[in-house]
């Protein structure tokens, strides 16, 4: 027998795998299936303030083209339609999203992580973290990005946004929290260890995105590959390794894992919880038993009993080469050389 319990932000997991933010989490139907077929804990679908203000905005549209404009509503004492729909639509998203919450919470045992997607008005997202945080989620995932695309916005203004943000969100709510960030860093290194030490209790390593294609014929931009492939793995495992003995915060692997053996690298490299999405998607749900076979039997024949018998073993602090895992250059594959090391 093997014990696959682990703790992630100061919560208990029957095991370390995690069903990332995603259509597969948005309803509290999907929710009891991921935890009858084992899932350790859930990330909810995030509520996203971009996709409230797009409502918002399809609305105001709407309304012009019709030509019947919102009439005027006396709200909080100011007559004015556009801060009463904007409210509104606000209000009601942040309403359907506390009712998930609450009927997870009341229909699943395992851990329900909230998640808020919010990439600008950084007011909102304190306000969403505060209803959030009083509905009985067991945490907070907070998946914050700023495209480092903005010509007249210095690094060190960007990366002070994503403090300012934390900081006003811990001061204002009690449950743990943890951040999803993405590798678009200068310091990558250093920005993963200052967020570490400002009072999150976890990282998320890494976000995938939504990315533009082009569609050549139509001239259109498309959405492109919406799940990842099992190479993208590659740059999650090296900052997990590299950052497991580094930071004052848990650490959870995110992007590219689609197989057991995925999950026991992160574990090995150093991660607390590893969270899957895209295997689910290609797989369906019934997967995640799978992963966790591989899991078990992966410990049997290597004698592991639980997951702290080896977690962390493959991290770069306890590496015997600890330059492999900054290595950046093709040189040693293409040279022919031997390029293994046993730990
Ligand atoms: C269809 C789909 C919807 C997603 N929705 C969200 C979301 O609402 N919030 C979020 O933080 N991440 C979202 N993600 C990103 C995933 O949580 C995850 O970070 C990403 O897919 C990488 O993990 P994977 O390689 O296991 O798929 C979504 C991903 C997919 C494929």
């Amino acid at each position: 027998m093997v014990d696959l319990s682990t703790e992630y932000l100061g919560l208990k997991l029957k095991n370390p795998i995690i069903v990332g933010s995603s259509g597969l989490t948005s309803s509290v139907k999907k929710i009891k299936s991921l935890e009858e077929n084992g899932a350790g804990a859930v990330v909810l679908k995030s509520i996203f303030e971009e996709e409230i203000a797009y409502e918002y905005e399809d609305f105001i549209k709407k309304a012009e083209k019709t030509g019947s404009p919102p009439k005027y509503f006396d709200y909080d004492g100011r007559k004015n339609p556009i801060d009463y729909y904007d409210y509104k639509i606000r209000e009601d998203n942040l309403n359907k999203y506390i009712t998930l919450i609450e009927e997870s919470k009341s229909n699943v045992s395992i851990p329900v992580i909230a998640s808020i997607n919010c990439y600008y008005h950084s007011a909102d997202w304190i306000a969403y973290a505060r209803h959030l945080a009083q509905t009985g989620a067991d945490a907070l995932e907070l998946n914050m990005f700023f495209l480092p695309s903005n010509f007249s916005r210095s690094k060190e203004d960007t990366e002070r946004i994503y403090f300012q943000v934390v900081e006003k969100i811990l001061h204002e709510v009690s449950i743990p929290v943890a951040l999803k960030i993405s590798y678009y860093f200068t310091d990558l290194g250093p920005m993963i260890q200052k967020l570490s030490k400002s009072g999150i209790k976890g990282l998320v390593l890494f976000n995938r995105f939504f990315s533009p294609d082009f569609d050549i014929n139509k001239f259109q931009v498309v959405p492109s590959f919406v799940f990842s492939t099992p190479s993208e793995l590659a740059i999650s495992l090296r900052w997990i390794a590299i950052m497991a003995e580094k930071v004052d915060c848990d650490l959870a692997a995110s992007t590219g894992v689609h197989d057991g053996d995925a999950v026991i690298k992160q574990i090995l490299a150093g991660a607390d919880a590893v969270q899957v999405v895209s295997c689910l998607y290609n797989h369906g749900i019934g997967y995640l038993e799978q992963l966790l076979e591989r899991l078990k039997s992966w410990m049997v024949s290597r004698g592991f009993k639980r997951l702290s018998d080896f977690k962390g073993k493959m991290s770069q602090s306890k590496s015997i080469d600890p330059s492999i895992y900054e290595r950046a250059q093709f040189m040693r594959y293409f040279g022919g050389k031997k390029n293994v090391k046993t730990y």
